[in-house]
């Protein structure tokens, strides 16, 4: 029998396809349509279920608001031969970030280091397509995001600070070598993965979010009403203030709890973000750096393990393990899921999503 929760698989080629589609009948053009899906659809092939094409219905809602522009074009000025600067216009943060991956990464290329800053911009989804981007480069890089507050700073019990991701990454070594892909939130956990919790009737553990009374809470609803606790007390909220300084505050986009949420759609979101790439081979050879990751990646997994544990895995490993699976199986979407996706397909007259 048929069920809400019950789970059906999405091949990637029909889910990047059925985002373009729905994109392009927004107004989006094909070309950034194709960078925002992407970005959407290697969320769900890395298991980033939270950042994943489920965020559609929401991007779109900003479009129908006009909170966001699907047709804007970031404008990029160069400050120095290694800098620059984005003004993302109100563009999807997909197509800004992109923007300033593709300046930071052929500055790298000639100079050794790209920096760009990006101001007017909106939410980015999982910043790891970013990081995967310079990979693909063979770069290391960074990559920062501000976000709208969801997090109390150290010591205090409202919403002040966002939990917004810090991610850096570096190629690895040998031709099956993994690379280093770090990406995470300042947070005990996402908030997109209460959203999920709530979206598939689902609990979530009690030391993610505290209720709106400031009391632990196992439900989804009523954490989104309360505030996510930091990771590792003053530690995660000082990296969200360090995702502010260096998005933020540099790059002249709101910031100290002034950026607008995914989900509020009253006002732009006026994200900022801080991108940098650089290139590995300034010091050695890329060989040599490649056999150096490869031996940082034997050293980790193969460390001694603590009792109850299997496996040591590589940050990014278990990502791209999801990723190696989805590819060969297809992406788990619940039906309610599929619903509520095919709802933005109906609104604009595009084929439904295809599914096993
Ligand atoms: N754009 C935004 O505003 C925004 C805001 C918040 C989060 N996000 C996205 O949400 C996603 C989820 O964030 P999160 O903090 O919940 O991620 P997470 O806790 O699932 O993972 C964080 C990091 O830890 C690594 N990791 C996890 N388990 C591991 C293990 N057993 N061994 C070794 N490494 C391990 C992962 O590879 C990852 O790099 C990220 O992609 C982030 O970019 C985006």
């Amino acid at each position: 029998m048929s069920t809400s929760q019950q789970v059906h698989q999405v091949q990637p080629n029909d889910l990047q396809r059925f985002v373009e589609s729905i994109l392009t009948a927004n107004g989006v053009s094909s070309e950034h349509a194709e960078i925002i899906a992407s970005g959407l659809v290697q969320a769900d092939l890395r298991g980033v279920d939270t950042h994943g094409a489920n965020r559609i219905p929401s991007y779109m809602e900003r479009i129908r608001r006009k909170i966001l522009d699907p047709t804007a074009v970031p404008e990029v000025t160069e400050a120095t031969p290694v800098v620059a600067s984005v003004d993302g216009k109100n563009a999807f943060g997909f197509v800004a970030a992109d923007v300033a991956i593709t300046r930071a990464i052929s500055m790298a290329r000639q100079f050794g280091i790209g920096m760009v800053s990006v101001k007017h911009s909106n939410h980015y989804g999982m910043a790891a397509w970013v990081v995967q981007r310079a990979v693909d480069a063979d770069m290391m890089s960074l990559v920062f995001t501000n976000s709208s507050p969801a997090l109390p700073v150290w010591g205090g019990r409202s919403k002040s600070m966002g939990v917004s991701p810090l991610a850096c990454g570096a190629p690895g070594g040998g031709p099956a070598g993994r690379p280093f892909i770090l990406d995470m939130a300042p947070s005990v956990a996402a908030r997109g993965k209460v959203y999920k919790a709530l979206r598939r009737g689902e609990k979530i553990p009690t030391d993610w979010a505290l209720d709106g009374d400031g009391a632990p809470t196992d439900d989804p609803a009523r954490a989104l009403e309360g505030v996510m606790l930091p990771m590792g007390g003053p530690k995660g909220s000082g990296l969200a203030i360090m995702m502010d300084v260096f998005s933020g505050v540099l790059s002249g986009s709101a910031f100290a709890g002034d950026v607008g949420g995914p989900y509020d759609f009253t006002k732009t979101a006026d994200v900022g973000h801080f991108i940098v790439a650089i290139k590995p081979d300034l010091f050695m050879s890329l060989d040599e750096f490649k056999e150096r990751m490869q031996c940082l990646y034997d050293r980790v997994v193969g460390s001694e393990k603590m009792a109850g544990v299997d496996r040591i895995y590589f940050p990014g490993e278990i990502e791209l393990l999801n990723k190696e699976k989805r590819e060969r199986e297809g992406i788990p979407f619940t039906e309610a899921e599929i619903a509520n996706l095919n709802k933005e397909a109906e609104m604009v007259g595009v084929e439904k999503l295809r599914y096993a």
